[in-house]
């Protein structure tokens, strides 16, 4: 025992979980994921298969596929992916998609995003996809798993075997490679100048490098953790590529602090969760950046006012230098200025701490939480 003991603590590289392991990977799972993708001749380099270019030349609309952590990532994808390449983008879940009669056919690009690749309703949908005659790509983490074998082809995240149930390095590689396939349309159908594509890629390249500035200045969040481990609730507001960050933020503390929480898209307040706020609810609000679309920030900046006046604790991610934000809020994280698109790298980073923390100090299996598996291979 004591030799498995070792090799699992060696194997955690001196973090406490395989989680917070994981979680400090994610400098370096994004940039092995962009890594070499596009060539010299500014060509996205699949691992395996091929979807010819006259077919994605051809394709009218993309729908991502996915479950859990993987559909948020798909969510966050799609801001950028319409942007960039104009091609309508769907994203649903895939036990929904199935049952669903969805229209789909050849000129389809069907998306597959999976840590796994054995997520069975996962596979379910991808089949259904393929009985349609759609072209499936899939970005997923394992290699050789059933979502790679049975797709037209592969794009694999290069997060490294994840451990952890929650997924937290696989979530940035799948925004990130999803990224790559936007930008590699966006390129092929003419959206976008090369100079453009470089300027984007150059963007994403600087990504690694502000991760771990986010990750060498968490210990506020963690402080903040630990002053909650008594909540019962905490609620996540997020508007525009925030809107998927609450979610995932949610999802986290769900997953493995057992708390109740919910994210919300901050536009959505006053048509109901508003409601929800009295005195002392923990509200955590991802502010868009102010160079961004003013417009964006300014509202968002009203809803921390309005759930602040109705007597909510407001706990803001926001870029650094938002002179504004600290304004507001009862507490700021900072993390760096990046393009807005780019930006759910760093802002979701915060709120898995925040989860990791909350459930350590809770004194919970947070690489193993309850009633989840890691792969779900029934649907
Ligand atoms: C399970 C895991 C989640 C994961 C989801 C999708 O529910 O507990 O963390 O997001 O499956 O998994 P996949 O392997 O398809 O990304």
């Amino acid at each position: 025992y004591r030799i498995d003991w070792d090799s699992e603590a060696a194997q955690k590289g001196g973090f406490s979980t395989f989680m917070d392991k994981e979680i400090h990977d994610q400098p370096t799972a994004v940039a092995d994921t962009l890594r070499g993708r596009i060539d010299e001749h500014g060509k996205l380099k699949l691992d395996e298969g091929l979807i010819a270019d006259s077919v994605l030349n051809s394709i009218d609309k993309i729908v991502v596929i996915a479950c859990g952590t993987a559909a948020y990532a798909g969510l966050v994808a799609r801001y950028a992916i319409e942007h960039w390449t104009r091609i309508p983008v769907e994203v649903e879940l895939a036990h929904e998609f199935r049952y669903r009669d969805p229209v789909v056919n050849v000129r389809t690009l069907v998306v597959a995003l999976s840590q796994s690749g054995e997520t069975m309703d996962t596979i379910m949908a991808l089949r259904h996809a393929q009985q349609q005659g759609a072209p499936v790509i899939a970005i997923v983490n394992a290699q050789g798993s059933t979502i790679a074998r049975e797709s037209d082809a592969v794009l694999y995240t290069r997060a490294g075997p994840e451990i952890a149930v929650a997924s937290t390095k696989a979530f940035l590689a799948q925004i990130t490679a999803a990224y790559l396939l936007g930008i590699y349309l966006a390129e092929l159908r003419g959206n976008k100048f090369p100079d453009e594509i470089r300027t984007l890629l150059a963007q994403l390249d600087e990504m690694p490098g502000k991760i771990q500035r986010v990750l060498d200045s968490a210990e506020p969040v963690r402080e903040l953790a630990r002053s909650l481990v008594d909540e019962g609730s905490v609620l996540f507001l997020g508007r525009h590529v925030g809107y998927p960050v609450a979610l995932e933020g949610a999802l986290k503390l769900k997953e493995i602090a057992y708390i109740h929480a919910e994210g919300f898209a901050a536009g959505e307040l006053k048509h109901g969760p508003i409601a929800l706020i009295d005195e002392g609810q923990p509200v955590f609000i991802i502010l868009p950046s102010p160079r961004g679309r003013e417009s964006l920030h300014s509202k968002v900046i009203s809803n921390v006012q309005e759930v602040r006046a109705r007597g909510a604790r407001t706990f803001v991610i926001a870029e650094e230098g938002d002179t504004e934000a600290a304004e507001h809020a009862e507490q700021v994280f900072y993390v760096p200025a990046s393009p807005v698109l780019m930006s759910p790298l760093l802002t979701v980073v915060p709120l898995q701490i925040f989860a990791h923390e909350l459930a350590s100090a809770k004194g919970l299996d947070v690489d193993q939480p309850r009633n989840l598996a890691k792969s779900v291979t029934v649907e």
